[in-house]
């Protein structure tokens, strides 16, 4: 599995948890280096990027609660980035919405509770059912008519 990660400067302690935490998972690195200020829609987007551009399976992104990432990384056409601070969200992100982003706030949860977050997340998959699969084409349709 192929996971574009990125944080900006709140995040950057746990994204470089993360990276050594699941050593089956091939990350490619979208910064921040260090713990020096920086701006997250620049790291979102660089995620962003490779997700929607096929180079990647998914994304993970951290900043200091999630929700900036979130914001926007959720400006790029076919992202669904979702800010989870516990695994009932981080599961049905997946189960339901079909999310290809998850991200995490460093200041908001643990570092144990985020890898537990990031392992539910990495092993549910899309449940594929109809019901789902229609709401998802609704969300499509908004970002076709740029509404
Ligand atoms: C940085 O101080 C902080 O604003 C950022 O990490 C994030 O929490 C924004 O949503």
């Amino acid at each position: 599995m192929k996971i574009a990660i990125g944080s900006d400067h709140a995040g950057f302690a746990l994204k470089e948890q993360l990276r050594h935490t699941f050593e089956d998972v091939a990350f490619v690195d979208c910064g921040t280096f260090s713990e020096a200020s920086c701006d997250y829609p620049d790291m979102a987007l660089k995620v962003a990027r490779m997700v929607v551009g096929g180079e990647v399976d998914s994304g993970v992104l951290v900043c200091g609660t999630g929700v900036g990432m979130a914001i926007a990384a959720n400006k790029v056409a076919g992202v669904r980035a979702a800010a989870c601070s516990e695994t009932y969200t981080a599961k049905l992100t997946r189960d339901h919405n079909d999310a290809n982003i998850l991200c995490i706030g460093a200041r908001v949860v643990g570092p144990g509770v985020a890898e537990e977050i990031v392992r539910t997340w990495l092993e549910t998959p899309f449940s594929n059912e109809e019901r789902h699969l229609r709401r998802l084409r609704k969300i499509e349709r908004l970002e076709a008519e740029g509404q």
